[in-house]
This record gives C-alpha cells, sequence and structure tokens, in this order.
C-alpha cells in the first residue's frame, strides 16, 4: 500500500467574546462562554463493555475473548437467549493504537462452530477468521489464537464468518477502534453501534429464515433497532458543543440513513479512516458493514429531548413500501448555556489515487437466478459461493473491478484483507477520496473500484454484506500469489 500521509493544523482562534472581554464588554452572563464538557455521565445509557488488557506491554493488548449464549434483557420486561462475546451485546469494545498488537484468546461456547473475522483490518490472511480457507472452523468448546498488528486508524468490527446471517443476528459482533495518536481532537466522542436483532414480544429470537424466500431476497432486518445494544437510549449533551460520532453499521441486512432533524453533519471518515477531505452531509447513510467518522455540533432548546431517527434508505425493489422512520436514540440538551468551540482542525489528509494506468479490469457481477437447486439461487457472475472459481491477482498487482448490478436488489459489496478506493459510479468520479472496504451498488450501477494487491498473499474473500445475500451465494474468494 502506498504511503499514507496525514496532516492536519489545528487553527489558532480568537472568539468574539474574547475580544469583547478584552475590550471590558464580557459582564453579560449570555454572552459568557459556557461549559467546555458534556454534562456528567452523559453517555453512561450507551457505554460499551470494554477488554481486560492482561498484558503490561504499553503495545500489546491480550484478552480473551468468549462466544457464548446469555440471557439479556434487550426490551423491557423480557429476557432474550443473545449470542454474545465475553457476555455482551455488542461485544466489548478494543481500542488501541496504530501498531499495537492484538493478541486475542478466543474460545467457543456456543452451540455450533464458529469463527471470528476482523473486518477490515489488514491482517496477515491466516488471520483473517474465514472457516476452511485460512482455518478450521472453531468446534464448540474449541479455542484460537488471533495474532496480528494493528496498522490502519479507523473503525473496523469483528463478528464470525460461520453461519453469519445467524449469528451476527443473534448478536455477535464488536467495534475495534485503532488511534492515530497524531489526530487532532476533533470533539468528544460518542462510539455508536446500529444493529438490529428479530424477536417475539416476549425476547425469543426469531428463526433465521424467519420470512423464507422473501426474507433471503430483501435480506432480513431485525423489528428491535439496537444502539450499542440498548432500545432507544437517551444520550444527554451539551447544546453547542462539538461532538465526534463513530458509527459503525453491524446489523446484518439493514441500511441506516441517520435522521437528526435541523442539524448538519461533516463527514470526515469512512472505513479506513480520515478522507481526504471533509463533506457536510443532512443525513449520513450506512450500508451494512460500512462506518462513518461524523463531526456533528448538536444545538437544542434547554431541557429538550430529540429523537434520533432510522430513516428508510431506497435499496431497491419495494424496500421503502410502507416503512417509516424508527427511533434510534434520543438526545437530551443539558440545561445550561451554550459553549463555544475553538475552530473545527482542518483535515488534509493526502491520499494518493492509486495508478491505474495498464491495471487489469475484472467484471465482478450480482447475480440472482431462479435456477438453483432449491430455487432461488445468488452467486458472484451467476457462480454461487459452493461452486466458486477463486479470481486471481498477483502481489504487486493493481487491479479495477467493476461491480455490476443488474438485480432488483442494492448489495453491499464487501473486500477482506485490503482496502479500495471508488474511482467512478456509473462513470461519474466519486469523491472525496477514501480508503473502504465497504461500498454500497445500488440498483443499475456500475461501480469501478482500484484494488492494490500489494501484499499479504492468501485467498481472500469478497462478498454482498446482506448476510442473506452471502448466505445463499453471493460470495467468492481472489487468490492473491506471489
Ligand atoms: Cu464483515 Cu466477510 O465480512
Ligand atoms: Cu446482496
Amino acid at each position: 500500500m502506498k504511503a499514507i500521509r496525514t496532516t492536519v493544523h489545528t487553527a489558532s482562534f480568537v472568539t468574539l467574546t474574547a475580544l469583547l472581554c478584552l475590550a471590558g464588554a464580557c459582564d453579560d452572563p449570555i454572552d459568557a462562554p459556557g461549559p467546555t464538557e458534556q454534562p456528567p455521565g452523559w453517555q453512561d445509557e450507551v457505554a460499551l463493555a470494554t477488554v481486560d488488557d492482561v498484558n503490561p506491554a504499553p503495545d500489546i493488548i491480550e484478552f480473551d475473548l468468549t462466544a457464548s449464549v446469555e440471557n439479556l434483557e434487550l426490551t423491557p420486561g423480557t429476557t432474550t437467549p443473545a449470542w454474545t462475546y465475553n457476555g455482551t451485546l455488542p461485544g466489548p469494545l478494543i481500542r488501541g493504537k496504530v501498531g499495537d498488537r492484538l493478541i486475542v484468546h478466543f474460545t467457543n461456547n456456543l452451540p455450533e462452530p464458529t469463527t471470528v473475522h476482523w473486518h477490515g483490518l489488514r491482517l496477515p490472511n491466516a488471520m483473517d477468521g474465514v472457516p476452511h480457507i485460512t482455518q478450521p472452523p472453531i468446534e464448540p468448546g474449541g479455542s484460537f489464537t488471533y495474532d496480528f498488528i494493528l496498522r490502519d486508524a479507523g473503525a473496523y468490527w469483528y463478528h464470525p464468518h460461520v453461519n453469519s446471517a445467524a449469528q451476527v443476528g443473534y448478536g455477535l459482533y464488536g467495534a475495534v477502534i485503532v488511534d492515530d495518536p497524531n489526530e487532532p481532537e476533533f470533539g468528544d466522542e460518542l462510539i455508536l453501534v446500529l444493529s438490529d436483532i428479530g424477536l417475539t414480544d416476549s425476547g425469543a429470537l426469531l428463526p433465521p429464515d424467519t420470512g423464507g424466500e422473501f426474507g433471503d431476497l430483501f435480506g432480513r432486518e431485525g423489528n428491535v433497532i439496537l444502539v450499542n445494544g440498548r432500545v432507544n437510549p437517551l444520550i444527554t449533551v451539551q447544546p453547542g458543543l462539538r461532538q465526534r460520532w463513530r458509527v459503525l453499521n453491524m446489523a446484518r441486512s439493514r441500511y441506516y440513513t441517520i435522521g437528526f432533524d435541523g442539524q448538519t453533519f461533516t463527514r470526515i471518515g469512512n472505513d479506513g479512516g480520515l478522507a481526504d477531505a471533509p463533506v457536510e452531509v443532512e443525513m449520513p447513510v450506512l450500508i451494512p458493514g460500512e462506518r462513518a467518522d461524523l463531526i456533528i455540533t448538536p444545538t437544542g432548546r434547554r431541557g429538550s429531548v430529540t429523537q434520533v431517527q432510522w430513516i428508510p434508505t431506497e435499496r431497491g425493489y419495494g424496500s421503502l413500501f410502507n416503512r417509516v422512520p424508527e427511533d434510534l436514540f434520543r438526545i437530551e440538551f443539558a440545561d445550561e448555556a451554550a459553549s463555544i468551540n475553538d475552530e473545527l482542525p482542518t483535515v488534509e489528509r493526502d491520499i494518493d489515487p492509486i495508478d491505474t494506468t495498464g491495471a487489469t479490469e475484472v467484471d465482478v457481477e450480482f447475480t440472482i437466478d431462479d435456477e438453483g437447486p432449491d430455487g432461488l439461487e445468488m452467486g458472484i457472475n451467476h457462480v454461487p459461493y459452493a461452486e466458486v472459481v477463486p479470481f486471481e491477482a498477483r502481489i504487486g498487482e493493481t487491479q479495477v473491478w467493476k461491480l455490476i448490478n443488474d438485480t432488483d436488489f442494492a448489495h453491499p459489496f464487501h473486500l477482506h484483507g485490503y482496502f479500495f478506493q471508488v474511482i467512478d459510479d456509473n462513470g461519474v468520479p466519486v469523491l472525496p477520496l477514501a480508503w473502504r472496504d465497504t461500498i454500497d451498488v445500488p440498483v443499475g450501477h456500475t461501480i469501478r473500484i482500484a484494488i492494490d494487491f500489494d501484499e499479504r498473499p492468501g485467498t481472500w474473500m469478497f462478498h454482498c454484506h446482506i448476510l442473506d445475500h452471502a448466505a445463499l451465494g453471493m460470495m467468492a474468494v481472489v487468490n492473491v500469489t506471489e
């Protein structure tokens, strides 16, 4: 991978208030700067569990991670036998800095085999957690040690890669945040793991094949939306004080469009850290597997509560039919004077565009056929995963993949092990430049991406991250060889 250079300038600032004070006109309390911190306990309701690092070395994070079924109260007064990592849903937050080594002693106490896949991280192939390809499935009672270096700043996640639609749907996922110590302070940080789960009124898990072929086609969305494992939690904020939201979509099929009335977001990053320029967005969209790095300065009347909403997202045939906004989480504005922020640090990450001169062009078409042995069959280039013919790439080779979608449903494409850059969407260049591992391919679109297979040989997966589509065969592999 070409070097990623990050340059950030924190602008010095002089507020109007300070100038007024110097002029002796600051005794009006309305003009006085408000609190510079969020209210105490402001995000207690969405606190994430953390890991117990047993290694004293400052640059090694070593801990036990156990998958097991635990009874949790996800909706009030009910009990759900959720599938968890270390007993929590989502699993514990893993947080390190660029260059840290992660050693994860994983044990499977589930009733079926599993693996842990580290979504988005550039790790050695043997650590990628893909059953039968990079490791044998971990049987119930079995264990496996994942050991690799955190190379790139950004927000990532971990989840099973065995029976993924069911296992992720039941609650197995957690966040990995990799910090770059040279990054400036963008604001008070909120990590938001978005997911959903299919539950009966009494809290029982709905079967993973709920909805039959219909569910397969649309991808199953759980009927209960969770934010950090809670239903519509409350976050208390200081109006006017800038925040950085690290948002991760871990739902098995659901797309999230975030609606926060009257507020505007600045999206500063995607999957693989900061983009090369910030973009203003009203309603950020996150497809399954995707991450967004958002800056927001919420404003609101003191003491009022605003509902942040899930807004239905167009993702193909009938996907908006009968859909209405749903509750994500609530924001309460603290009863205090508004704060004054210093200027947002400018984000100037230089990302070199991947040089695609002479690059091999490869067609990757998402296909849905009805001539499968059991009816519906999904695949890549009409080949279901069960009959996969590996794609080929050489170390050092750059390829341009044309992601083609002529089906009636959108497909969130995900590539393991490598970041890519999006070149264009139906011929229209896509900016800003960013490192991604997940991209939406809407109905009728062809999206071209550039991939530099620069190192780390092995067999790497790519697939649709609507996990119900993946389960029906919309997955393939690329052999990267010396
Ligand atoms: Cu997030 Cu192959 O997966
Ligand atoms: Cu799909």
